[in-house]
């Protein structure tokens, strides 16, 4: 994806962009580099989502901001899905709970902490989505269950700042 990356900003005469490879829990940046940090769907996939917010964090500017979006939980997951490699592919098992999320953001030193957007499972993935189908297959819950999870699994967009 990152060479597919490059070949496309050369493609499209973007000489102002740079991709390097990495973990989101060790950012390949220096210290008080950049201005933002985005994120879509990778932080509920990382074991040790301190680290990440920390990371945010260290790479920022003062007054730098951070804005992601991720799946969080509102109540814990039942267990077969908890465990299911499919659920968590499909951005659900290792999702934090929302409050979890929100703390461990102040945790790292942002301030502002904002939730700006937050949108329920669309419940039509539950019929839709292959990863879904997945899950409700391989764990043999009961479909009331099943739709008990999605009702407790939310997108979220959060702005944050790290102070001047
Ligand atoms: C659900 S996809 C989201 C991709 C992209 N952000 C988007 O919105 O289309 C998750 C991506 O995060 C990457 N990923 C998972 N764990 C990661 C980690 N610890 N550090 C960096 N990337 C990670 C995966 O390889 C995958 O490309």
């Amino acid at each position: 994806m990152v060479t597919r990356a490059r070949e496309n900003a050369i493609k499209g005469g973007y000489s102002n962009v740079e991709f390097r490879l990495g973990e989101i829990e060790n950012l390949p940046v220096e210290d008080g580099l950049a201005d933002l940090v985005i994120s879509n769907c990778v932080i509920n996939l990382s074991p040790d989502k301190a680290r990440v917010f920390a990371e945010a964090y260290r790479v920022l500017k003062p007054e730098g901001r951070v804005m992601v979006s991720d799946i969080v939980l509102l109540k814990p997951l039942p267990p077969p899905i908890m465990n299911s490699i499919a659920a968590y592919v499909g951005c659900i098992a290792g999702a934090a709970k929302k409050t979890d999320y929100i703390a461990a953001i102040r945790a790292a030193g942002f301030q502002d902490v904002t939730i700006i957007d937050e949108t329920p499972f669309p419940t039509q993935y539950m019929v839709n989505d292959p990863i879904v189908q997945i899950i409700t297959e391989g764990t043999a819950l009961p479909m009331e269950m099943i739709n008990d999870v999605a009702s407790s699994i939310v997108s979220v967009k959060v702005s944050a700042i790290k102070p001047g």
